[in-house]
């Protein structure tokens, strides 16, 4: 690591580094856990037609699903994201899969009660800092979640929870950094959800299982509203 002045510098050029004050970024968003109200798992869905946003959150709503993750994935996620925000005034909205600070914007701008993303810049981690809505920003290493931790987020996604190492890796986490806190999605499913759960760092768990595509594709809605009340049932194991 450079320190400013640790080398001799010629006078003719411009400082070796720029310190920026403490702090400079550093989140302030609402916290994400008291969102969840006791749900374990959050659905995480794509829409395709813009006509089945509503009826798919309502479908998880009457399954108990009140907290959901739309992701940025097809054409239509945000028009789907603005339809469900007026519709479904009983659905906690949240908006997955951002990419950039504009998403960040609209995301904010269309009423979502909390943003994740799959990993996060600097410039998506300066964005999100106080933006007004819960945060999940993505981490999938412990340097990136000590980075996250510099930049004020306590809550974060964990992703994709499997290839990165799953419920043994948040396991190891929670000995040196204890404090943070993780929604891991990415390969969970009912089988390991309540393993998940039992670890006290994880908050809950998120998956597309619950609404997965051909069921969305058929509007299998009571099928889905099924499936949306098996996951609400699911709890850490041994408790
Ligand atoms: C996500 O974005 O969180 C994942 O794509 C969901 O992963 P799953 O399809 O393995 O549940």
């Amino acid at each position: 690591m450079v320190r400013a002045g640790s080398l001799p510098h010629p006078p003719d050029l411009p400082p070796l580094v720029v310190l920026l004050p403490d702090g400079a970024l550093m989140a302030t968003n609402p916290a994400f856990a008291p969102l969840l109200k006791g749900q374990p798992v959050i659905p995480v869905i794509a829409v395709e037609r813009l006509e089945d946003a509503v009826p798919l959150a309502r479908a998880l709503a009457a399954g108990g699903m009140k907290v959901i993750e739309l992701t940025l994935r097809t054409p239509v996620a945000l028009a789907a994201c603005r339809e469900i925000v007026r519709e479904c005034p009983e659905t906690v909205l949240g908006i997955g899969t951002i990419l950039t600070p504009d998403q960040v914007t609209q995301s904010v701008d269309i009423g979502a009660k909390f943003l994740v993303t799959p990993g996060t810049s600097e410039k998506l981690a300066q964005k999100m800092a106080d933006c007004g809505a819960a945060c999940l920003p993505g981490s999938a290493t412990v340097s990136e979640m000590v980075q996250l931790m510099e930049w004020g987020f306590s809550e974060m996604k964990f992703f994709p929870a499997g290839p990165a190492g799953g419920l043994e890796y948040l396991k190891a986490v929670a000995g040196p950094i204890p404090e943070l806190r993780f929604c891991p999605t990415g390969g969970v499913s009912p089988l390991n959800a309540p393993d998940y759960l039992a670890q006290p760092n994880i908050l809950c768990v998120g998956g597309s299982w619950i609404a997965p595509k051909a069921m969305i594709a058929a509007r299998d809605w009571a099928g889905i509203t099924k499936l949306a009340a098996e996951a609400c049932a699911i709890r850490p194991r041994g408790a």
